[in-house]
């Protein structure tokens, strides 16, 4: 994927809604383990949603295929209901902000989450009262 490409649309309003439609995912580089099997997956628009699942188990997978570093092997990526490779591929990767775990030296996830995404992020709030 070419980022400087200035074809594809850029949505003059974004809403937020992420949507995986049977997605099926298989890397070029290993291309005997199917990575994501017909995966269905709705991310609400303005609201805080957790991937959590062991190493290996496909959440830095979805975070690619969001921003086209990769393209699935079958089904869809949406956002907005509109499938990510008809968009702009700069102005995609513009709307995302991504922060790796692993530069850091392991916090706990919540203090992670408080870091990356500051107090608004609710489950944190809740959490907290009961520790
Ligand atoms: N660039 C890649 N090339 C080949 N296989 C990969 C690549 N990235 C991830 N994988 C494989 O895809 C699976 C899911 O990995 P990943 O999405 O990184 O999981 P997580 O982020 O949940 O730890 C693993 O089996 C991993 O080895
Ligand atoms: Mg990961």
């Amino acid at each position: 994927m070419d980022p400087t490409l200035l074809t594809g649309y850029k949505p003059p309003v974004i809403e937020g809604t992420i949507e995986l439609r049977r997605v099926r995912h298989i890397y070029p580089s290993r291309p005997k383990v199917v990575v994501m099997n017909d995966v269905d997956l709705v991310i609400p628009a303005r609201k805080t949603t957790a991937l959590v699942g062991a190493s290996g188990s496909g959440k830095s997978t979805i975070v690619g295929l969001m921003g086209r570093f990769y393209d699935p092997v079958g089904g869809e990526v949406l956002l907005d209901g509109r499938n990510v490779q008809g968009l702009n591929l700069h102005w995609l990767r513009q709307q995302i902000s991504y922060r790796s775990r692993s530069s850091l030296p392991q916090p706990s996830i919540r203090t992670f989450a408080m870091d990356s995404l500051g107090p608004d992020m609710s489950i944190c709030r809740k959490r907290k009262s009961d520790s």
